[in-house]
């Protein structure tokens, strides 16, 4: 999501693995060092059976973030026993833009 777009992944494969093979773009900066935490994906509350139980690193790094759904798409992987509904977040600066453009069609209004 937003795009939707899927993909079918084994146990083991990691969301921006899989990400990567479906064409979805995931903004990284550590090549999946669980460092930059710029592959951070909000995971749909109901899907979360389809992803094996985060590891210590990826707890720690997100903190507060995984009660609100947000997983590391470098260190999530999949299970294998159920589908998983992935949201990647707007790139912030296509964001940015974006509200821009927004105020400026409101102003000329
Ligand atoms: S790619 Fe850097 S934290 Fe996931």
């Amino acid at each position: 999501m937003p795009d939707g777009k899927s993909t079918p992944a084994r146990a083991g494969t990691t969301l921006l693995e899989a990400a990567r093979r479906a064409k979805v773009h995931i903004r990284t900066r550590c090549a999946g060092k669980a460092a930059c935490l710029m592959c951070k994906v909000c995971i749909d509350p109901d899907a979360q059976t389809g992803l094996q139980p985060m590891n210590a690193n990826e707890r720690n790094k997100l903190g507060g973030l995984q009660e609100q759904g947000y997983r590391l798409a470098c260190q999530a992987k999949a299970n294998g026993q159920a589908p998983v509904i992935v949201t990647v977040p707007e790139d912030p600066l296509k964001s940015a833009v974006r509200k821009l453009l927004d105020q400026q069609q409101e102003e000329d209004w």
